[in-house]
């Protein structure tokens, strides 16, 4: 199963460039694009909120239409960008979400090989998010509904520190709360969040926790040093969709899949050499080892 994963869209009103400079819009379309050509193609696509810049209707009509031509099933949560309601009333016709009014627009998604989670952080009208007792009762028991099941948790703000400290300021309260119940869950097999707009990894809960690039060229600028680390900065950095990649024998192997450039291939020209040499002598080496299960997988 491929899960594919696009986040921090920030979509704004039609003809209209977010923060006055960078057109996501025209950026989303073509991620659209270059999920519809993955050869395999994605099983699912997930979008993990800030789908649009300020929450208004006129964007989510945007938003609707850059979305229209994706081929893979589509599933929405919001992030501190986006308003509950106003995102709710726009994709009403999607089965899977609450009706507008409900408290939270988290769910869990039963009819793929991956149980799929999406949970829901955001507080209306901050920017930070939060995991309140509500919120962790609801994960709690949602995952103990299923133990058996391989589990993906996606949401907007990560349950873990960056590093950098202006989108730390704005991170999730909570993230450790959450930590103690994902590790009583051993089938939750990744955690995949957004809101950094640059892709990270962390070893977290017993599981593996990340957040993806943007699918526009905004990504946060990498600022770890205590000086540097509140200077609010974008950086015009490739923008990207996260692939995670499951075979049931050996659990996920994740991807960034850049959205810029991916067209520009070349081959050296020893291509047809090294191709026989790597598929006769060493992928027999390699495959066999790789083929059995891992024995530090846990069931
Ligand atoms: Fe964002
Ligand atoms: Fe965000």
């Amino acid at each position: 199963m491929i899960i594919a994963q696009m986040t921090d869209l920030h979509v704004v009103g039609r003809g209209q460039l977010c923060q006055g400079r960078v057109p996501t819009n025209a950026q989303l379309q073509e991620a659209v694009v270059h999920l519809n050509s993955l050869e395999p193609r994605p099983d699912v696509v997930l979008a993990t909120g800030d789908l649009t810049d300020h929450g208004a209707p006129k964007e989510y009509d945007a938003l609707r239409e850059i979305l229209g031509p994706l081929r893979a099933p589509l599933h929405l949560i919001p992030g501190n960008h986006d308003h509950r309601d106003v995102f709710l009333e726009a994709f009403a016709d999607h089965a899977y979400l609450p009706r507008p009014g409900a408290p939270f627009a988290h769910y869990a998604l039963e009819d793929y090989p991956v149980r799929l989670v999406g949970l829901d952080t955001t507080v209306p009208g901050q920017h930070h998010g939060l995991l309140c007792d509500a919120r962790l009762a609801w994960l709690d028991a949602t995952l103990a509904a299923a133990p058996a099941r391989p589990t993906l948790i996606f949401m907007h703000h990560p349950p873990f520190r960056t590093g950098i400290r202006w989108v730390d300021a704005v991170g999730l309260h909570g993230g450790r709360r959450m930590e103690a119940v994902v590790a009583r869950h051993p089938q939750v097999e990744w955690v995949a969040c957004g809101h950094i707009h640059r892709p990270i990894q962390v070893a977290w809960g017993g599981t593996v926790a990340s957040t993806a690039a943007s699918t526009s060229h905004a990504q946060v600028a990498l600022a770890l040093t205590e000086a540097s680390g509140f200077e609010f900065g974008y950086a015009l950095e490739p923008r990207a969709v996260q692939l995670y990649v499951r075979d049931p024998g050996y659990g996920f192997v994740s991807h960034v899949s850049y959205v810029s450039g991916a067209g520009e291939r070349y081959r050296p020209g020893s291509a047809e050499r090294l191709r026989e040499d790597f598929r006769h002598r060493y992928e027999g080496l390699c495959r066999s080892e790789f083929d059995a299960a891992s024995p530090g997988r846990r069931p």
